[in-house]
């Protein structure tokens, strides 16, 4: 089992970081890095980088970092061994298999490997019944014959059919060998009063594929109108965990990445119709209301979702709360809505491939202006209502990670109910604002553990940021120059905020030399009449500085842990109370600096003995205890 070192070495010289990682997250270069959300935490902003050139990952928000290997490990549960696997295939390397079994290694994997193997030879077995079995023949196919569906989709999708029998895929299942454990643990078999039977009879099967392509579980159809439950599933296993799997996801993957988009439905059906009708980036969350991990899956491949709704009005306004959450997630979302009582599925019978696909192209909305015509329709000439419905919608738009977007639909609503723009902007801070406080209010009773120490040589860009967050005074340092190189060029009522941050920090002395180098140099510039862009920096001479400011400019989440822990909860990227943001910042700076300045008073003041020096110098403690009294007031938080 295990790999012979030399086609380990081959194997990882082979596998390119940004294709590899490109499989599954949707990159987008930007400087020499690629960047992306960072798959293994939620985030809004992309932190996770990949450098082609150092063949690593690095997420600036969570801190995981790794090769390709590693990668794969994490992002598809796999072990060392399983992943390289995973890599020799897919660059077609071939490793010899000679050697001996890793008997610890085999045991940990067994388990999951043994229920994943049952469920592809049940899914085989399904199959064989629908395309040669009599019953499969005489039932089920004609069923799916009824349905449309052409004998590519029930391949593409590996359809089968469980016969009516109580012992069928059982009585297979342990004639060749496989144990009545396992057929128990994957959910195939019930366990009864010491009886044991099949969990799917007499239905039409539905297998269920993880992101790599392996059978996870199944949905199973039933076939006589009245027979309850229409739809029965598979129960949570420990491969299957229904919030965690799309439906058509792997079949889809591929297709959304490179449409951009994400079709949203509530069927099984719907997704291999719509499939059949050339629309193949479409996924279903299967048997349960869509949760966060099933948005984090989508977007690895989009940020673009588009969810399809039945014109049942009822069933529209049920829906619409949701959708909040997929705004939450940094999805853009839009709307379709198909003529009453009519599914994708049922739509597609009855139109015809290209119907569906010009009507996805003709009513296309963004969610936001979907949901105000929706509940403008409700409320007309209903003044309550209509007020009900725009708190509703100003409650989406905030939602909305992204203030430019935000900024835009408050205007669009404003236009669509007749009101200033203004008051709809003012309700919509009031909500961030109200959630900021309690936020800060929770983080406040909140003890957080300081972050350990990452000790490396600083020996590149990615790294430098990594030795940033290591104390509180350097991360308060590095948020101070960040922001100045960031936003210091920028005009805020009238005045550049560079102003605003050196005059705040005058008399603040930065322990980093390359900050202290930026920010005299940032001097420099004003004083002869340069704007201080980022591009002066980025292509400074002083490789220090350079690199620096290529870390403080496209590191998007730097000390993200750090600004939690210290209440600057706001991601200035993201919000519009920049000014606030930016003040908060520099009153904890300056607190820093002062908590620092007191210790080393504290030192020199054991040291006397005069007592006139003494009194001197408790004199200026006093006055530097009451500094930071007075920023800890400011800032609103007792810190010690
Ligand atoms: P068809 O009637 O075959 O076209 O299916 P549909 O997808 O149109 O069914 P429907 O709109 O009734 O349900 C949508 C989805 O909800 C299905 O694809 C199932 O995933 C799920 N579902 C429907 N009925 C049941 C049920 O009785 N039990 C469970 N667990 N899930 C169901
Ligand atoms: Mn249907």
């Amino acid at each position: 089992m295990s790999i012979p070192s030399s086609v380990v070495e081959q194997i990882k010289s082979s596998a390119d970081i940004v294709e590899v990682v490109g499989w599954y997250l949707n990159l987008k270069k930007s400087g020499v890095n690629y960047w992306a959300c960072c798959p293994f935490h939620n985030e809004k902003s992309p932190s996770f980088s990949v450098s082609a050139s150092k063949q690593l990952y690095k997420c600036f928000g969570c801190g995981e970092s790794g090769n390709a290997v590693g990668f794969v490990m994490k992002q598809d549960g796999k072990t060392y061994p399983e992943a390289l696997r995973f890599l020799a295939e897919k660059y077609r390397i071939s490793i010899p298999e000679n050697t001996v079994d890793d008997p610890l290694q085999l045991q940990a994997d067994a388990q999951r490997e043994s229920m994943l193997i049952l469920l592809q030879y049940a899914q085989k077995y399904f199959s064989e019944v629908l395309f040669n079995d009599s019953e499969g023949l005489s039932i089920a196919m004609p069923y799916f014959k009824e349905r449309g569906f052409l004998a590519a989709t029930i391949q593409e999708f590996g359809l089968g059919y469980a016969k009516d029998e109580w012992q069928g895929l059982q009585n297979e299942a342990l004639q060749k060998h496989y144990s009545l454990e396992l057929l128990e643990k994957t959910g195939l078999v019930i366990k009864k009063e010491q009886k044991t039977y099949d969990r799917f009879r007499g239905r039409v099967i539905f297998p269920i594929y993880n992101l790599s392509g392996r059978v996870v579980a199944f949905g199973a159809r039933a076939l006589k109108k009245d027979e309850k439950p229409k739809y029965l599933n598979s129960p949570e296993t420990e491969v299957y965990s229904k919030s965690k799997v799309l439906y058509g996801l792997f079949q889809a993957k591929n297709h959304i990445r490179k449409q951009n988009n994400c079709y949203l439905t509530e069927g099984y059906t719907d997704v291999i119709s719509l499939w059949q009708a050339g629309i193949k980036n479409a996924v279903a969350s299967a048997g349960t209301s869509l949760t966060e991990e099933h948005v984090q899956l989508i977007k690895r491949f989009s940020e673009n979702v588009t969810l399809l709704f039945d014109g049942d009005a009822a069933g529209i306004r049920a829906s619409l709360r949701g959708v909040d959450m997929l705004l939450e997630q940094g999805l853009n979302v839009f709307a379709v809505v198909l003529p009453e009582g009519e599914d994708p599925d049922s739509y597609i019978r009855k139109h015809g491939a290209t119907a569906i696909q010009d009507q996805l192209k003709q009513s296309v909305t963004n969610f936001i202006k979907f949901k105000t015509n929706t509940l403008l329709q409700d409320s007309e000439n209903d003044p309550l209502k209509r007020a009900d419905a725009l708190k509703s919608i100003i409650y989406s738009i905030s939602r909305i990670t992204d203030p430019i977007k935000r900024a835009v639909f408050c205007k669009e609503t404003a236009a669509s109910f007749e009101i200033d723009e203004p008051i709809i902007v003012a309700e919509c801070n009031k909500i961030l604002l109200k959630e900021r406080k309690d936020f800060v209010e929770k983080q406040k009773n909140t003890v957080v553990e300081s972050e350990p120490n990452l000790s490396s040589e600083p020996s590149d860009a990615l790294d430098v940021a990594q030795t940033h967050t290591q104390n509180n005074t350097n991360d308060s340092e590095s948020l101070m120059v960040q922001l100045l190189l960031k936003y210091g060029h920028l005009i805020q009522k009238d005045t550049p905020i560079f102003a605003y941050i050196l005059e705040e920090c005058e008399g603040v002395e930065l322990s980093n030399p390359v900050f202290n180098k930026i920010v005299m140099l940032y001097k420099s510039f004003i004083e002869n009449g340069e704007s201080p862009k980022p591009s002066l920096f980025l292509q400074h001479e002083d490789q220090a500085i350079a690199k620096v400011a290529a870390t403080l400019l496209f590191s998007y989440n730097m000390g993200e842990k750090w600004k939690l822990k210290n209440n600057v909860t706001d991601n200035p990227e993201h919000d519009i109370y920049l000014e606030d943001f930016i003040y908060k910042s520099l009153v904890l700076l300056k607190m820093r600096y002062y908590q620092k300045q007191e210790t080393d008073h504290l030192q020199e003041l054991k040291q006397q003995t005069d007592p006139n020096e003494v009194r001197f110098h408790l004199m200026i403690h006093q006055e530097i205890k009451k500094q930071i009294a007075h920023l800890a007031s400011l800032y609103g938080n007792v810190m010690y």
